[in-house]
């Protein structure tokens, strides 16, 4: 992708903690104890089932990253060697967020990348991707977190805006969290998309 500082800080907590009132914070880490969401059926997180948003790890590859993202899409079996690469792939300050529980289980991640402009003298624009939560695990404010985590990253490498495409049926979700839409996605499939 063109443009766009591809990187990332492997194993740092998330240092920024006020990503919403229900949060608690202890050190440098974010802990977040759960909302319930009546209107999409949620359960309230019990305290043991609190989640923390951080910087993605190698280890979270054998512990629930990529289920998490079979939310969104066919992860296409990479295994957890090739997924090392894909990641000591993204450059700095670009960053992969990931919620964990208590356990350590991957439960949610997006992805900031950060685009270098030579138009807006220069400035950043921060592209949120691949925004998944686990099934067993939506509807309980974890996505609503990390999404928050990735605009804190954002205004703090003083990225002028957040963009992202999304499905129709999300809108209302990045709407709740001060997103409007704007334009239109346009896309060109230069392969043909695997058989799943
Ligand atoms: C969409 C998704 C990321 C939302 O994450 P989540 O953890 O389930 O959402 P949260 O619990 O943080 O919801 C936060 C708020 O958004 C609302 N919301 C959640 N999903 C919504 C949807 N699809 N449409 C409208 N509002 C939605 C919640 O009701 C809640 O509102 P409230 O604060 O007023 O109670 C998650 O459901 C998911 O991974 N879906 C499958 C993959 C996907 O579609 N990803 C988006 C790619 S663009």
């Amino acid at each position: 992708m063109a443009g766009i500082e591809s990187a990332l800080t492997f194993g740092r907590i998330l240092s920024s903690c006020a990503l919403l009132p229900r949060e608690r914070t202890e050190g440098r880490q974010t802990k977040t104890s759960g909302k319930r969401y009546p209107s999409r059926g949620g359960l309230r997180l019990k305290p043991k089932d609190s989640f923390e948003v951080r910087p993605l790890r190698p280890a979270d590859f054998e512990n629930g990253f990529f289920e998490t993202l079979s939310a969104l899409s066919d992860v296409g079996g990479l295994t957890p060697a090739e997924a090392k690469k894909v990641l000591s792939a993204l450059v700095e300050p670009s960053r992969v967020f990931v919620a964990s529980t208590g356990s350590g289980k991957v439960i949610g991640t997006t992805t900031l990348l950060v685009e270098r402009k030579f138009i807006h003298r220069g400035g950043r624009v921060g592209h949120i991707e691949d925004v998944a939560v686990m099934k067993g695990y939506q509807g309980r404010g974890v996505g609503h977190s990390l999404v928050e985590a990735a605009v804190r990253h954002a205004k703090e490498l003083g990225c002028y805006k957040c963009i992202l495409d999304c499905k129709p049926e999300v809108v209302g979700f990045y709407e709740g969290l001060g997103f409007s839409r704007h334009e239109v996605g346009m896309r060109l499939d230069l392969k043909k998309p695997a058989r799943r």
